[in-house]
């Protein structure tokens, strides 16, 4: 029994040290590149993705691909139908120049050539963007861009300096001036000032990135809820199964003598 017991405490230790460390390496990893990251919860409803997805092929899908995925199951899990999503979603071609179907991959027409020709980087694939860069990271990513005349495209980025990436959504942002000041303790600290106005208001604009980075999120873990749902699930059954387990053991054990 002693010896159960410290196995017991041993490994809850190691559990919890080595629970500990993903969490601040995690920490750690998604506070890259040095700027401040704002906080953000992707939204999951049909609604929030429908909008994301209309600006992602509207305004990413000219560069970027999130060829990991097809149409038909987006549609399914935004609660579209098949036929909403092609008249409305669907605007790539496939290599005869033929619109892609409901059942194509999301892809982009440009080609990594072009890309690093243009940019001087091939626009990435943003399926996974969301997992291996953190949604606060594309929430703060999309929001900091700052007009800058030295860089080729006239657009930098407070969160990834020197980015290939032009302000792609400036019409709707307007653009923002990068200002150094100095904070109470004396450090520098970037502050992004509104410099021209965009068409949307700063509090439309915000909703416009939560619905892009909800539906970036998306791309990355399509069935965390599902997942998740199924989870408790078994939890549930387990705990159930527990109880039936314990019944049954005192049952067995009842007419045999104690101490003996
Ligand atoms: C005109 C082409 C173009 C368009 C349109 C475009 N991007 Fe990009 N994007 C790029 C290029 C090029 C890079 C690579 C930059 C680099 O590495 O310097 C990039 C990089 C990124 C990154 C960084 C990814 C990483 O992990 O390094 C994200 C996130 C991103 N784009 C999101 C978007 C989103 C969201 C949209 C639509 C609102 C969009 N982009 C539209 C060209 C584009």
């Amino acid at each position: 029994m002693k010896l159960f017991r410290k196995l017991l405490t041993s490994s809850v230790l190691v559990t919890s040290l080595v629970a500990a460390t993903v969490v601040s390496i995690n920490g750690a990893m998604a506070a890259g590149g040095g700027a401040e990251l704002e906080h953000f919860t992707p939204v999951r409803t049909d609604k929030a993705l429908q909008r994301g997805a209309k600006v992602f092929v509207n305004y990413c899908m000219g560069c970027h691909t999130a060829d990991y995925h097809r149409y038909s199951h987006f549609a399914r899990d935004a609660g579209l139908s098949d036929e909403a999503v092609v008249n409305n979603l669907i605007f790539t071609t496939d290599s005869e120049g033929e619109t892609n179907k409901i059942g194509s991959l999301m892809a982009s027409n440009m080609s990594k050539e072009y890309g690093k020709e243009a940019f001087g980087a091939v626009p990435p694939n943003l399926a996974l963007t969301a997992r291996s860069r953190g949604v606060d990271w594309l929430y703060t990513y999309m929001k900091s861009f700052y007009l800058d005349e030295s860089r080729p495209l006239g657009a930098n980025n407070v969160v990834y300096p020197n980015v290939g990436m032009p302000h792609v959504l400036a019409d709707l942002q307007g653009w923002q001036q990068l200002e150094h000041k100095t904070d109470d303790e004396g450090h520098e600290i970037n502050v992004l000032r509104p410099l021209t106005a965009g068409t949307l208001s700063p509090e439309e604009y915000d909703d416009t990135i939560t619905d892009l980075v909800s539906f970036l999120d998306y791309l990355g873990d399509p069935n965390r809820e599902a997942r998740h749902s199924l989870g408790i699930k078994v939890m549930l059954f387990l705990f159930l199964f527990l109880i039936v387990a314990i019944m049954l053991k005192k049952e067995y054990w009842k007419d045999i003598p104690h101490n003996h």
